[in-house]
């Protein structure tokens, strides 16, 4: 007998889940795409292994997430980077690591001590040549690369409250076609609450909301969408 063309199991589809329902993302089947597609390479695994012992919080991307920035950065074929947020350069170094020789990646940090870290980690990681550390708050020094412009990729992992001006200084600072990713768009789960119930992560509610709002209009970016990351990464294509 052929056997049959849906399983029995299949259950309705809903907005949230895949069209027939499931969702599969099982710690087993993770790690075995994790092992599959997202090997690190010794050095970017001792930046993620060293980054707690170098007094820095463990708050980077996965390895999973480095290597779908690799992936986007290859996609767009971009050769210039920037980056908000470099805490110890682990998410800087998949970019780097992505970008062809003679690209650079503008990486943008308000702690010296995290930009010290960071520096010695590109070093280490074989990819300082092509990446440009910038201490201080972002607002402030995101202007200094302006004549380098326009900007093939930006990823922005910075302060939350400040996502929808790094998103608005994104818009206008790259080419068509250029890629923008935000992480932690779910905003630690508090996204579609009220600010009043988002506790420490308040002032961020109305940001990040803007900066996901900004990223649909489709005067300005051809196509917004959330890869579902753990931490929900949003991606949007440059008019
Ligand atoms: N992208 C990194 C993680 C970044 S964590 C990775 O995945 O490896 C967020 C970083 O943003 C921290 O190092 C923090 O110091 C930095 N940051 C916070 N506010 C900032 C600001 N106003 N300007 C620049 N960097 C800022
Ligand atoms: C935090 C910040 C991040 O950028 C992240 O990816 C995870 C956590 C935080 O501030 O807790
Ligand atoms: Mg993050």
């Amino acid at each position: 007998m052929a056997p049959p063309l849906i399983r029995k199991s299949a259950p309705k589809a809903s907005l949230t889940k895949t069209h027939a329902g499931d969702d599969f993302r099982l710690p087993g089947v993770l790690e075995f795409v994790s092992k599959l597609m997202a090997p690190e390479q010794d050095a970017l695994r001792s930046i993620r292994e060293n980054t707690v012992k170098d007094g820095l919080p463990p708050i980077s991307v996965g390895a999973d997430e480095g290597k779908i920035l690799d992936l986007l950065v290859r996609v767009c074929g971009a050769k210039k980077a920037v980056e908000v947020g470099t805490l110890a350069g682990y998410s800087g170094a998949w970019i780097a690591r992505a970008l062809p020789a003679g690209g650079r990646l503008h990486t943008f940090e308000f702690s010296p001590k995290h930009a010290e870290v960071a520096r010695r980690n590109f070093q280490r990681a074989g990819v300082a040549d092509k990446v440009t550390v910038h201490v201080g708050p972002a607002r402030e020094t995101l202007p200094t690369i302006e004549g380098d412009g326009p900007f093939d990729f930006v990823f922005i992992d910075a302060d939350k409250v400040s996502y929808v001006h790094y998103m608005r200084w994104a818009a206008a600072h790259t080419r068509p076609g250029a890629l923008v990713v935000a992480d932690n768009a779910y905003l630690f789960g508090k996204l579609h609450l009220e600010p009043s119930k988002a506790g420490e992560d308040a002032p961020a509610v109305p940001s990040m909301r803007e900066t996901l709002t900004l990223m649909t209009d489709t005067k300005v970016f051809l196509s917004c969408a959330m890869l579902p990351t753990g931490q929900g990464m949003a991606v949007a294509v440059r008019r």
